[in-house]
């Protein structure tokens, strides 16, 4: 598959422009990106270009109808200079799944692997060394395909953009537990990383923003009375000693950064649940003293604590711990991301 990637390369770097001490979080792209477009049934030939902006009709089903689906990777360097990723078969299969629902083609394995390897080999300069900075590595696919009937398009592109980036969030977070609007509905997308998924967030977000929060907490479409993702992200809890997340289902994603804090803090000897947590069960423990943390978890901000939350007119403020569950994660998940430390899993290749 290698030999048929055809390359065109950019004419002048762009990166002497790059304040690598100083990256934002995805808004700053290397050099190329990988393209490939799905037409008369076929995936054809997977280009390597100048990142640039693509032209498409207006009636382009993406634009009309929303088939959208893409995902979220890291690429690091350790001290010898190798570039790492991290579990990208599982972010492979993610992304078949996502396109099964929205009724996009299957991706095959050897255009989204090699095609990222070859990717990262020709933009190997851009994948930042410094501490906490990686290169985040964005595949995603859409309808290209053109018509107003409401039905899948007949055309798509994969591409695979990638970015050098900082930390996800700066500061303390603060979060309101959602009590009307949902991020997704049983029989519905929200398994899957669909774009639209995300826009549906946008408004929700802004309304708990103006009240003085960073990010909503998602709680289930039926009752508003469990927990269900954090944001963008999915959620932790510690009461006590304990380690809870919410199961995943139709409406929670299968977080990549999820599984493997979870494996990881069994390991550690962290005791930890995967089962429903209500609202009230975490008021509760916020109350009585037992709420010790709460966090985030996913592939952009790997872990990010959560520094109080808001429910119902009342605001409650978590502790601020010494050798937090999210400080130990963090540093465990990533040491292992970046080849500090052995990876007794076989997630890093
Ligand atoms: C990720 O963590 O990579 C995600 O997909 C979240 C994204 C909205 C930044």
């Amino acid at each position: 598959m290698s030999s048929q990637i055809e390359i065109q390369r950019i004419e002048k770097s762009k990166i002497a422009s790059v304040d690598f001490n100083n990256l934002p979080f995805g808004s700053v792209y290397s050099d190329h990106m990988l393209e490939c477009n799905f037409k008369n049934g076929a995936w054809q030939t997977p280009v390597i270009k100048p990142f640039s902006p693509i032209s498409l009709d207006p009636s382009s089903k993406i634009f009309h109808y929303g088939q959208s689906i893409f995902e979220g990777m890291k690429a690091y360097k350790d001290a010898e200079n190798n570039t790492l990723l991290f579990r990208p078969l599982d972010n492979w299969k993610r992304l078949n799944k996502s396109a099964e629902r929205l009724m996009i083609p299957q991706i095959p394995e050897e255009i989204f692997m090699e095609g990222l390897k070859a990717l990262l080999k020709v933009d190997n300069d851009w994948i930042p060394t410094n501490e906490g900075s990686s290169l985040y590595i964005r595949p995603f696919m859409f309808a290209t395909g053109s018509g107003f009937h409401a039905s899948p398009a007949n055309e798509y592109k994969f591409i695979i953009a990638t970015a050098p980036s900082g930390a996800y969030f700066a500061g303390k977070v603060k979060v309101l537990i959602e009590e009307k609007y949902a991020r997704a509905a049983n029989g519905g997308v929200g398994y899957a990383k669909a774009g639209g998924n995300y826009a549906a967030q946008f408004y929700p977000t802004q309304l708990a923003m103006d009240k003085g929060y960073n990010q909503v907490i998602w709680t289930d479409d039926n009752t508003h009375q469990f927990i269900e993702e954090a944001g963008a992200m999915n959620i932790f809890i510690r009461i006590n000693d304990t380690l809870i997340t919410s199961p995943t289902s139709d409406r929670i994603l299968d977080g990549i950064t999820r599984k493997s804090i979870l494996q990881i803090a069994e390991d550690a000897g962290i005791q930890t649940e995967v089962r429903k947590i209500s609202v009230g069960e975490v008021v509760e423990a916020a109350k009585n003293g037992n709420l010790k943390e709460m966090f985030g978890a996913g592939t952009a901000a790997v872990i990010s604590p959560i520094a109080g939350f808001g429910y119902q007119e009342n605001d409650y403020e978590l502790p601020v711990l010494e050798n937090s569950f999210a400080a130990q994660l963090k540093k465990k998940i990533t040491d292992i991301q970046t080849n500090k430390v052995a990876d007794p899993y076989g997630w890093r290749i």
